[in-house]
């Protein structure tokens, strides 16, 4: 099978083709993807005859036509998106051309490539979206189902929502074989450092302030990017075209609960590996004490929301999906990981990166 990747340098879409190429290694992966700043070439594999790289935009309709048809594409699996909340708070209209612009132009060239008869028989295209899309829990509110109305509140999450929206009218009006898969907070390897887990993990390392929101009682479901990955496979291979399913971690924790959880485990890691005072001296735990010390409250997200909660259900029923990761076992993995690809994370914050984090944050608060 061959399969097209959007926004395979990304978080997600690299651990998906590292997945792929392990459970499906006669699979020939074309990987598109923009290079934003969230994308890494170094988080992807070397090319050989079934891994290819195409440096390139989801909004080029004639680039995706021309590799649909060329590589025989049997499975279009779309990450590509801006996907950081607090920056669609400051530049929101990004978010609507990538996710909302660059999805049509992805769902036009996937319509054409079928009504052509080019296709193969079974092509799927399939979307990657969040539970964002479904807004926000009280504590006692049930978790999200796949008929849980929208409701988004961030801009982020506007633009998602139109883009499942659009998935979904293609295949009601046109019949294009689609399955879109709404999941919850995900965490790994690869993940760029602007987002809760690496940033908190990153600044423990520096001694830096852990800039927490608000009250840091907001709850998030942690899943594991692998367990992500193998829930997106089953909606690929064994889901109805025109479904939903929602993929969750079974993990809902708030925020502070998951930088304790850091701690501890940056404290073990320390405790048991003596060269790691020498490589983060200022780490707290390089002298035996507890960077929970460095947690600082910071203004709220405007509009934050307090809780997501999946109900994967259905997965469960109709694709066998069970998540495998255990939050104690996912978050053990993915310290060691930061901990062994220092070279990795190093690298991926560059000019850019900082900029955002002395805007975002002020020059006091983590840089
Ligand atoms: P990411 O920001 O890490 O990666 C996005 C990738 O898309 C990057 O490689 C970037 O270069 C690429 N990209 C951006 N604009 C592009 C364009 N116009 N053309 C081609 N490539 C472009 O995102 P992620 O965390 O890997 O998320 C992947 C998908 O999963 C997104 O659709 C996101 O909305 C969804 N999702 C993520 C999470 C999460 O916890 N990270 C949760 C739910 C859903
Ligand atoms: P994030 O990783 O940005 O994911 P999302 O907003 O898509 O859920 O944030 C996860 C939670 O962590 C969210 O409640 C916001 C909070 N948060 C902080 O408290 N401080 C931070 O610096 C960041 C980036 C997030």
């Amino acid at each position: 099978m061959n399969l097209l990747i959007t926004g395979g340098a990304g978080f997600i879409g690299s651990n998906f083709v590292h997945y792929w190429r392990e459970v499906h290694p006669a699979d020939r992966l074309v990987v598109l993807d923009a290079l934003t700043y969230a994308g890494n070439r170094s988080s992807l594999p070397q090319e050989d005859a079934n891994f290819l790289f195409v440096h390139g935009d989801i909004r080029d309709r004639a680039l995706v036509g021309k590799l649909l048809n060329d590589h025989h594409i049997s499975v279009l699996a779309h990450f590509a998106a801006e996907s950081h909340v607090d920056r669609s708070i400051h530049s929101p209209e990004t978010f609507l051309d990538t996710n909302i612009t660059g999805t049509l132009r992805l769902l036009e060239a996937a319509r054409e490539y079928v009504a052509s008869g080019a296709a193969p028989e079974g092509f799927r295209f399939h979307h990657v979206s969040t539970d964002e899309v479904y807004g926000s829990l009280g504590p006692e509110d049930p978790a999200f189902e796949e008929t849980t109305p929208y409701a988004p509140n961030s801009p982020y999450a506007a633009s998602k929502a139109a883009s499942d929206h659009l998935v979904r009218a293609w295949h009601h009006t046109y019949g294009l074989p689609v399955t879109i898969t709404n999941c919850s907070n995900n965490y790994g390897p690869y993940h760029f450092p602007e987002k809760l887990i690496p940033l908190m993990l990153v600044n423990i390392l520096h001694g830096r302030p852990l800039p927490v929101y608000g009250d840091g009682m907001n709850v998030r479901d942690w899943l594991y990017v692998t367990d992500h990955c193998r829930g997106i496979e089953g909606a690929i291979r064994h889901g109805t075209p025109g479904e939903v399913y929602n993929i969750g971690g079974n993990n809902e924790r708030p925020n502070k609960e998951i930088i304790r959880t850091l701690c501890t485990l940056i404290v073990e890691e320390f405790a048991a590996h003596p060269d790691l005072a020498r490589r983060f001296p200022a780490c707290p735990a390089a002298d035996g004490r507890d960077p929970f010390g460095l947690v600082t409250h910071v203004t709220d997200r405007p509009g934050h929301d307090r809780r997501y909660a999946i109900n994967a259900e259905k997965a469960r029923r109709e694709l066998g999906y069970e998540p495998k990761e255990s939050l104690a076992s996912g978050l053990k993995k993915t310290v060691r990981w930061y901990l062994e690809n220092e070279t990795w994370w190093k690298a991926v914050m560059d000019g850019s990166y900082q900029n955002w984090i002395a805007s975002h944050y002020g020059d006091g608060a983590a840089s």
